[in-house]
């Protein structure tokens, strides 16, 4: 369980507090969407889960905080680190060493972990982020996607309960931003790893979230709830789920994939409504027709359409 409550953090010469009266409680096995403006205090939040914030920029910190069990406060980051895994925006901002192996084992080292436990989870994150072919290769000649993805798997080797990470995506191409949300994904699906993570695009992220977290400025209430909940209260959408809002489709498409089948729907309806319509009005004007026929006719007409009871008669009283 991750529980802030009422907590205000000021950081060190800035005149408002970064986090106000801030509460939330996020429940193990979640994978929470962290979405908001620019300055709205998303990187603090995070920063709270392991200490960073205070520990390591300083301010003033009041208030209540709960990480498994943990109050990351008191246990400051170093004795949050075998707990909660931070990954930031740029993955070389957390490398250490040259080679993936060796970036990999480092924190374990610093936990004096025995060697055949550190060969053992070296050989489980390389496959959890599907890196075992870069296990040799030099950081620096890996991809943004592989850095990342190498930057996750050091964090992982601490076997924490959280990840925590900070707009993990940004600097990525689509493709190399999506393998690493499937893996973070399959962490969370398979070995029930609780995910919270910041982004800036939203249809990036939010097919994989179970909440969206919005702090939309620092001193408002944040919300918490489910993924169309928070989208339909956003200030700011995607495209699609602009468009979704504004023709008040239900349930309200967050995908392209769902904005597709939406549409679909949509059209099906629409063509059908259409195609019943033309037929009320081709019976309509058929029966007219028929009332001002001649008697013959019009006698051989009513019975052949009593006989297929089609339901009323046509032509009305007329005859
Ligand atoms: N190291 C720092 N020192 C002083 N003030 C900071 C520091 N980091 C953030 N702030 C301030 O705290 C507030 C919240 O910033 P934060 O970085 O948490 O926002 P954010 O939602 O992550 O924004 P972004 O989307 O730009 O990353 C802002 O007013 C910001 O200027
Ligand atoms: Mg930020």
């Amino acid at each position: 369980m991750i529980r802030l409550d009422r907590v205000t953090y000021t950081y060190p010469g800035q005149p408002a507090p970064a986090l106000a009266d801030f509460s939330v409680t996020i429940a193990p096995g979640e994978f929470v969407l962290v979405v908001g403006p620019s300055g709205a205090g998303k990187s603090t939040f995070l920063r709270s889960l392991n200490g960073l914030a205070p520990h390591f920029y300083g301010g003033r910190w009041a208030g209540r905080a709960e990480v498994f069990g943990r109050d990351p406060v008191a246990a400051a980051p170093r004795g949050m680190a075998d707990l909660v895994g931070l990954v930031f925006q740029d993955p070389e901002a957390q490398f250490v060493v040259d080679t993936v192996e060796d970036e990999l084992a480092f924190a374990m080292e610093n936990f004096a972990l025995p060697q055949a436990t550190m060969r053992k989870r070296v050989e489980e994150v390389l496959d959890q982020m599907n890196i075992a072919h870069l296990r040799n290769r030099r950081i620096s000649t890996l991809s943004g996607g592989e850095k990342q993805r190498v930057a996750i798997a050091s964090v992982l080797a601490l076997q924490p309960e959280l990840l925590v990470l900070d707009e993990p995506t940004s600097q990525l191409d689509p493709q190399a931003a999506e393998e690493v949300l499937i893996a973070l994904r399959h962490l969370n699906e398979d070995l029930g790893l609780t995910v919270v993570l910041s982004e800036h695009r939203l249809e990036r992220v939010v097919q994989y979230a179970d909440r969206v977290f919005y702090l939309p400025a620092p001193g408002v209430p944040p919300v918490l709830d489910a993924p169309r909940a928070v989208a339909a209260q956003l200030p700011l959408v995607p495209p699609l789920i602009e468009l979704g809002r504004r023709l008040d489709w239900r349930p309200l498409p967050l995908t392209i994939k769902e904005g597709r089948s939406a549409s679909q729907r949509i059209s099906e309806s629409a063509s059908q409504r259409i195609s019943e319509s033309a037929s009320q009005r081709i019976s309509e004007s058929a029966s007219q027709r028929i009332g001002g026929c001649g008697g013959g006719a019009r006698s051989t007409l009513r019975v052949r359409w009593a006989a297929g009871a089609a339901g009323g008669e046509p032509g009305g009283a007329a005859g």
